[in-house]
Parts: C-alpha cells; sequence; structure tokens
C-alpha cells in the first residue's frame, strides 16, 4: 500500500451516484473514547480506510479486545494492558495524540509518541498539553515520547488560546471522568466535535453546550458501553461536490448531511455551479464557465481547510483570476507544484495561492505528500487530457474510502498500478 500508484486517463465525463461513507474525523476521536470505558462499545458506519485501522490497532496494543467487520467495528478496553502509543503508531496519523487524553483520565498515566501524519506545517499540541496540565496532570517530553501522569484529574475552567478540533476533543475525553466540572472556551465547533459529544453522552458523560464554543462537562467516575452511528464524511462529501463541478459531469451524491457544507456550497453557488440540495443528497452538473472566486479557510462553520486543495484544483478552471488565502496551515501548499506540474497557472504568495484560469491540463507523473493534497491531484489527473500518474497515493487511502473504486463507478478511467 505504501508504494501504490494511481493511473488516471483524464478527460471523461463522470455521472452516476456515490454514497458516501462516516467520517474519518469523528471515528477517530470516537475510536479513542473507547478506553474511557471498560464496556464494549460499537460502531455503525465506520470508514474503512487506513487511519481508522491504525488507530485500531493502536487500542490493540493498549490493551483493547474488538474486531472490524466491514464497516462496524466492535471495541472494549476491560483493563489497560500497556498505556504506550508507539512511534510506529503515532508516525502514520496526527490522530494517535487523541489516546492522551483518555487514557491518562482511565489510567493516570499515558506514554504518547509525539504524532506525525501530514506534513502539512506545524502541527504543535501545546494546547492539548496546556489543558491537561491546567487539569493537574505531570507532562514531559522524553524523546519521541510525552509522558504524562496524574492520579485523578480534576474539573477546570480552560481557554483554547486558538481553535483547535483535536484539542477540543481530548480535553472533552479527559474531562468526562475528572473529578469535578470542567469548562471550555473557544472550543472548536466541527461537526466531529459534535459526533463526540453525542458518544460521550451515550457513554454515560455528562456534557453540555455541545455545537457552542463554551463546552461543560461534568466528570464521571466510570463511563459504560454505547452503540453509534457515525455521521457522514463531510469532507469526503465536498470532494464529490467539486469533482462534480467540472464541465461534462453530471454526479448524484448521497447519504450527505447538507447542513455541514454550507460553506462549500455558498462558494461554489457563487462560482455559477448547478446544484440541487434535497434531503441527504445532492444533485451536482459542472458547467463550463465558472467564475472566479476569493476565499479563506477558517475554523467550522467557515471553509474548511480540508477541502482548499480540492477547490484549488476547480479553481485552475474558472474564468479569471481566484484568490485561496490558507489561514489554519502555515504549510498546505504541496499540492500547487503538483498541478502546475499538469499546466496549472498558481503561484503562492505567502499564505495565498493565486490560481489562473482556466487552464489545459496534461496529464503527467506527479506525487503528493498528503491527504487531502491527493485528493486534489486526482480531481487534476481527472481533469488532465491523457495519463497522469500519482505516487505515493497511500496518502489517498488514508482518508478517502474506495476512491479509486467510487470514481470507477463514475466512468472515471482510474486504477492502482
Ligand atoms: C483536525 O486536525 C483534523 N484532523 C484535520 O484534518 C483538520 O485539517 C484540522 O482539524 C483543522 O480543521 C482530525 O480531526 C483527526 P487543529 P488538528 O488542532 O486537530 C494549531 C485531514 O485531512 N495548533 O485544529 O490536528 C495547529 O498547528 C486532517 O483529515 C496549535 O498551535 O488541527 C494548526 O495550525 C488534516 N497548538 C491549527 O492550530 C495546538 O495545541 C489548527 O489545528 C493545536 C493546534
Amino acid at each position: 500500500m505504501q508504494q501504490a500508484r494511481i493511473s488516471i486517463r483524464g478527460g471523461r465525463p463522470l455521472s452516476g451516484t456515490v454514497s458516501i461513507s462516516g467520517a474519518k474525523n469523528a471515528a477517530l476521536p470516537e475510536l479513542a473514547a473507547v478506553c474511557l470505558s471498560a464496556d464494549l462499545v460499537e460502531f455503525q458506519n465506520v470508514p474503512l480506510v487506513e487511519d481508522i485501522k491504525v488507530m485500531f490497532a493502536a487500542l490493540g496494543e493498549i490493551g483493547a479486545r474488538g474486531e472490524i467487520r466491514g464497516n462496524s467495528i466492535n471495541a472494549a478496553l476491560p483493563a489497560v494492558k500497556e498505556a504506550l502509543v508507539s512511534h510506529e503508531i503515532a508516525k502514520t496519523t496526527r490522530a494517535s495524540v487523541l489516546l492522551l487524553g483518555p487514557l491518562l483520565a482511565r489510567h493516570g498515566f499515558a506514554k504518547v509518541s509525539f504524532p506525525g501524519g501530514c506534513p502539512i506545517g506545524e502541527r504543535k499540541i501545546n494546547f492539548h498539553l496546556q489543558g491537561l496540565e491546567a487539569m493537574g496532570a505531570e507532562i514531559v517530553a522524553q524523546g519521541e515520547y510525552i509522558i504524562a501522569k496524574c492520579k485523578r484529574l480534576r474539573g477546570i475552567e480552560y481557554l483554547f488560546p486558538a481553535k483547535t478540533v483535536t484539542g477540543t476533543e481530548n480535553l472533552i475525553m479527559a474531562a468526562s471522568l475528572a473529578q469535578g466540572t470542567t469548562v471550555l472556551r473557544n472550543c472548536a465547533l466541527e461537526p466531529e466535535v459534535t459526533d463526540l459529544v453525542g458518544l460521550l453522552r451515550k457513554m454515560g458523560a455528562d456534557i453540555s453546550g455541545q455545537d457552542t464554543d463554551t463546552i461543560i462537562i461534568r466528570g464521571q467516575a466510570t463511563l459504560h458501553g454505547a452503540a453509534h452511528r457515525i455521521i457522514p464524511d463531510r469532507i469526503e462529501a465536498g470532494t464529490y461536490l467539486i469533482a462534480g463541478c467540472f464541465a461534462g459531469n453530471e454526479i448524484d451524491i448521497q447519504g450527505v448531511m447538507p447542513g455541514h457544507l454550507r460553506s462549500l456550497l455558498a462558494i461554489l453557488d457563487s462560482m455559477g455551479a448547478a446544484m440541487t440540495v434535497s434531503g441527504q443528497s445532492i444533485r451536482v452538473k459542472g458547467q463550463a464557465a465558472l467564475a472566479p472566486v476569493e476565499v479563506t479557510t477558517e475554523p467550522y462553520p467557515g471553509f474548511p481547510t480540508d477541502l482548499q486543495a480540492q477547490l484549488t484544483t476547480l479553481l485552475t478552471q474558472a474564468q479569471g483570476v481566484s484568490r485561496v488565502r490558507e489561514r489554519i496551515f502555515n504549510d498546505r501548499f504541496h499540492h500547487v507544484g503538483e498541478l502546475n506540474r499538469l499546466g496549472a497557472a498558481i503561484e503562492v504568495e505567502h499564505d495565498t495561492a493565486v490560481i489562473r484560469g482556466p487552464a489545459r491540463l496534461r496529464g503527467a507523473v506527479i506525487k503528493t505528500t498528503d491527504l487531502r493534497a491527493s485528493a486534489a491531484l486526482v480531481l487534476g489527473g481527472l481533469q488532465a487530457a491523457g495519463e497522469t500518474v500519482i505516487e505515493n497515493s497511500y496518502q489517498l487511502f488514508r482518508g478517502y474510502e474506495s476512491m479509486p473504486q467510487k470514481l470507477q463507478n463514475l466512468g472515471a478511467d482510474i486504477k492502482i498500478i
């Protein structure tokens, strides 16, 4: 899988229906939440992607038992065997840092390797650690590991210095078993945070304020098992929605929560995309003359950084100059150089990509470095004339379930080589 390459022969129209899988970024913290209880937690609608398999393996190393059956996972951690998240695990997905809070809260000790994951710039976890220290944890760095200890975490008032999705999730989970009440302010508002709170409440956690930026958690002595269906993946849905906007395509995206895609829908609408939202599905028909836009990535409900690269590919076809400003991460333009190798005309000025369209794209051998850049390059290959080969496409399989198959079903000429 690591050396997998993808070959795409572009220029073929996409048509038909695509079903959206469960949200990777909800499933990851929710798997970590298994550590908060000794009981069985059962998940439905889990996306079978590499990052999920890695998180499941991490749970096994800690001492959890369970199984993955299709898109269902059940897991239980009756007792902690070893409160360790190895470097092997952490270097693949940054989400492994989500085990720190739950392990510390359940077991009073955690040894977690510094997170790896996408090379999209500074990926600090100082807010996670500050919050846990404020809750009474003693945290030291030992080589590539974080060692955290605390007999029993205690409730605190904590203001996040800036919005952090996994930071919010880590502290909510830690506070669920802490002594007393925790008030977290300036929390991330992503739907995946809300879905995690939904699971924790089913497990017996006492949490209020979800969907707002102030979340109150009254710690419990223990949590119990639960069953939970994971929300649809808004980033996967947004990726296919963008794919449908290229001229000549007409696709039906099913199993979507349109309310989670408002910022993207507004931007595509302003570009002149032809979309029809009905219930849990969105129909989109590509347009030849799309208008350019100016977009800035922001924390939810603003335009998501995880769709920035994919939108940039579409903007190579807009009639004019677009500007995409990346305000969440400081190095998330790796897709630009590769898109330019396909014939795009994009320049990066500080934190902004300036995209001159329309540009005729032609196939080439390109490489990807991170999950969402790989999706952007697939969209580029689908648009480019001739063959595009994408190297290091393991990244794609980290976060998109069966993307080559889903695109083949829509008529794309794409295969793993
Ligand atoms: C989550 O990452 C997502 N991952 C990312 O998706 C997503 O891009 C990101 O949120 C922003 O929406 C998961 O949910 C597993 P952050 P996370 O903490 O939590 C800085 C994907 O493609 N920061 O919200 O790691 C940080 O450096 C992935 O699915 C600190 O300075 O992101 C970044 O610049 C990629 N100190 C910004 O905040 C901290 O303690 C946002 O980071 C934490 C974060």
